[in-house]
């Protein structure tokens, strides 16, 4: 990838993990990838914006991009640092280790991290204070403590002059960007569509337990004129950055709930007796034009299960009883999605078990402090007979009811 100019003497850099065994975070598979992008402003004084994941040949891939405006490590004068994560601060050590004039802004709360992170010590940082200015030359940033978007130490800097926001993760999204076409107005509606869906998941997976800090971050930045995002993950947002901006809006909203009118059912099943009723479940909600999405445990990947259970105000989980309590792959299902903080659903559980079950009593423990509205359960011993049958359609249909009356606008 070459180096892209933004506008004037801004410009990003920027590299793509293509690899799609790799797991981000460790976790959350990427098989469409997921570009890391830094910004470097050349001036009076040569600020980089975020660096870059110390993986593959990453580190090699920015230098070669900073030659194409005449720059190397050693011209940089200023780093700032939005973000700890080592995504985007994995090549410090070595960048300070080659440069020993550069001066590092970033939060206080960063500070110790520089040190954690990147065996940076304390004299090389400036902490700023929120809201504070620096002027270089033509560029006049101004940084912005945002806390929890998404570690404690996370800040955004806005280029007041032209109205650029360097947003680190907020405003990500997963998918890799093509050479040709990283701002909004060079991509189609076909590809807005999938960095649409990638900025759920992404958000679903790293940012949504977040969300009330995203919601003040929001109102923190409402008084400034953004005519350009330039996120850490993902396209850069010039035509027209309330599109994203409103995304974002809108998928932390979902913590307060509702949702959208959705359902996302999760099943599990060993021998095939609570998967016997899965498609009259599905049947009855089709017919309520309620689109539903359907995810397997163990075989669909949580990061999935994640970003459709963000978005549907309705979650219904089928899963058999095991040693007295859930089956163990829902257990770890029901797990994420409390750490994840999926809230405010109505849901419906069903499943078979073989001699005095246990599922349910473990599913209502497990969801205590959900925040869920349980408008119902069913379960039955053995193979599901007619009368079973009859009975889930029939509490399905209300749960049905419940679900239209809650996402009614
Ligand atoms: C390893 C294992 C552990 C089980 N533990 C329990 C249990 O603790 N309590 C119970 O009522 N049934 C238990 N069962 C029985 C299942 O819940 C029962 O077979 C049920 O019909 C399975 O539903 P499925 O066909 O959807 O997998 C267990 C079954 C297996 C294979
Ligand atoms: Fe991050
Ligand atoms: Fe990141």
């Amino acid at each position: 990838m070459k180096i892209h100019k933004v506008v004037d003497d801004i410009y990003r850099l920027s590299t793509n993990i293509e690899d799609n065994k790799y797991l981000f975070e460790g976790i959350w598979p990427i098989p469409h990838g997921i570009s890391i992008n830094g910004y470097l402003i050349k001036g009076e004084k040569n600020v980089i914006i975020d660096l870059t994941q110390d993986i593959f040949d990453f580190p090699k891939e920015i230098t070669q991009q900073m030659e194409g405006v005449e720059l190397g490590i050693e011209d940089i004068d200023i780093i700032v640092m939005n973000h700890m994560e080592p995504d985007h601060s994995g090549w410090l050590k070595a960048f300070c280790a080659q440069n020993s004039k550069a001066m590092i802004y970033c939060t206080k709360k960063a500070i110790p991290l520089l040190q954690a992170f990147a065996s940076v010590p304390a004299e090389r940082a400036i902490a700023i204070t929120d809201g504070m200015v620096l002027e270089i030359g033509d560029y006049e940033l101004q940084f912005f403590d945002t806390p929890n978007i998404h570690w404690p130490e996370t800040m955004m800097t806005y280029e007041r002059k032209r109205g650029i926001l360097f947003s680190c993760d907020a405003f990500g999204s997963y998918g890799s960007i093509d050479e040709h076409a990283i701002f909004d107005d060079q991509i189609s509606e076909e590809k807005h569509q999938f960095f649409e869906n990638e900025a759920l998941r992404y958000y679903a997976n790293i940012v949504s337990t977040f969300s009330p800090f995203v919601l003040k971050g929001l109102e923190k930045l409402q008084g400034l004129d953004i005519k350009v995002i330039c996120p850490s993950h993902g396209i850069i947002w010039r035509n027209n950055p309330s599109v994203i901006i409103e995304h974002y809006k809108r998928y932390a909203s979902y913590s307060k709930g509702p949702a959208e009118r959705e359902v996302t059912i999760v099943w599990s099943s060993m021998y095939g007796n609570t998967k016997q009723v899965l498609n009259m479940v599905v049947e009855v909600l089709r017919k309520r034009k309620i689109p539903v999405h359907i995810f397997q445990v163990p075989g669909d990947e949580i990061g999935y299960i994640l970003a459709s259970a963000w978005k549907s105000a309705g979650l219904i989980f089928g899963m058999p009883t095991y040693e007295y309590k859930m089956f163990p792959p829902m257990a770890h299902t029901i797990e994420e999605l409390m750490v994840k903080k999926v809230s405010k659903k109505k849901v419906f559980r069903f499943g078979s078990y073989g001699w005095v079950g246990g599922a349910q009593k473990d599913f209502e423990t497990k969801t205590e402090k959900s925040g869920w509205d349980i408008l119902g359960h069913y379960e039955w011993q053995g193979a599901p007979t007619e009368e079973d049958q009859q009975a889930i359609k029939t509490a399905v249909e209300g749960y049905c009811d419940a679900l239209i009356e809650f996402t009614e606008k």
